[in-house]
């Protein structure tokens, strides 16, 4: 990988300020952009520099295949070749957190870098207000990882992505809170029966219903152990904060940090409530500045770790906990 150039003074713009966006993106630099699971860190796709320095800006090791993001379906629909299920899942989820993997067409211009090589390509329509409008704006494909340096935590605002990447893009399109706060749902629709490749925005269950049964890809431990890893983005540790992550927490002390979900567990030195209801997609829009904000509240305090309470293992709660054993596993 090339060695960082000189920092550059990184944009952060208002929502208002999507020409901006758009221009920068189509003369090759890099903004981040909000999109309702995290921000993206974008670069136009077709663009092998640009693409080139995505991977540059996070620090990634491995050139990981990148997600190119559409306005809508059938512009995605002409860099891959969807099937039947494609086409119902794309219906009924886009725009909206729900990836798919499917054969790039051999005519597509996509940087052979963005797509790591692979024949196949991962392709999302987002549901976020200001990405769709920059996306028409730019009416490219855009490959957007999310806007954080690589093994870090995802972004939820312009904030974050600032604390990981300021200097290193040029820009940031500032449009608040993500509104779902976990990536999208990725599902490889290459093989003869869907596979769930990464739990996310869209529960599995609700893409069961539309197409039927969805394979899962190996759990994390057996992936780990096998090195046959069918996404490089199910590489286990990931979204690590600084505090090492205890899971499924039956009790906390008082050196710990606790994230709660429900009523918290008493004790703790700190503690971030998912969601005091117990609502999953309040406590998926939370999590990732709930760890930020632990990690840098338990550091200051000087805590041992933080202690993650149990979360359901349903619905949105597979992809909150997919994050979570992600944000424990050993590092790399
Ligand atoms: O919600 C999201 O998906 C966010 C926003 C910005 O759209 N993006 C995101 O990108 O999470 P990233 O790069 O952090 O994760 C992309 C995931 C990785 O797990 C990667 O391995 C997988 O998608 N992926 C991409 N292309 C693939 C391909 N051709 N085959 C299999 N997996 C692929
Ligand atoms: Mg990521």
């Amino acid at each position: 990988m090339n060695a960082p150039g000189p920092p550059i003074a990184t944009e952060r713009l208002p929502p208002d300020a999507v020409p901006r966006a758009a221009a920068l993106l189509a003369a090759g630099a890099l903004v981040a952009f909000p999109t309702e699971t995290v921000y993206g860190l974008g670069a136009d796709a077709r663009n092998a520099r640009a693409v080139a320095s995505v991977f540059e800006a996070k620090g990634r090791p491995h050139f990981n295949p990148l997600i190119c993001h559409f306005p809508e379906a059938e512009a995605a629909f002409a860099e891959v070749l969807p099937d039947a299920r494609a086409r119902r899942l794309a219906a009924a989820f886009w725009p909206g957190p729900l990836t798919l993997v499917l054969p790039r067409r051999p005519e597509s211009r996509i940087d052979l870098l963005a797509g790591a090589g692979l024949d196949t390509l991962a392709v999302r329509v987002p549901a976020h207000p200001l990405a769709l409008a920059l996306l028409r704006a730019v009416a490219l494909p855009v490959a957007a990882p999310s806007a954080n340096r690589s093994g870090a935590v995802s972004p939820t605002s312009a904030a974050h992505v600032l604390e990981g990447l300021s200097g290193r893009v040029a820009a940031v399109l500032d449009g608040g809170d993500c509104p779902v706060g976990v990536e999208s749902t990725v599902l490889d629709l290459t093989g003869a029966g869907p596979v769930l490749l990464r739990p996310g925005g869209v529960p599995v269950e609700a893409l069961e219903a539309a197409i039927g049964p969805v394979g899962r890809a190996l759990p994390l431990a057996a992936a780990e152990a096998s090195r046959t890893l069918r996404s490089p983005g199910l590489l286990l540790s990931h979204y690590a904060p600084g505090l090492p992550v205890r899971l499924a927490a039956g009790s906390v002390g008082p050196d710990e940090a606790l994230l709660a979900f429900g009523a918290p567990l008493p004790g703790a030195g700190a503690t971030w409530n998912l969601s005091e209801s117990g609502d999953l997609a309040e406590a998926a829009a939370r999590l990732f500045a709930g760890l930020r904000w632990l990690d840098a509240e338990g550091t200051r305090l000087g805590l041992r770790g933080i202690a993650a309470m149990p979360v359901p293992e349903r619905g949105l709660g597979l992809a909150i906990n997919d994050r979570l054993a992600r944000a424990a596993a050993p590092r790399g």
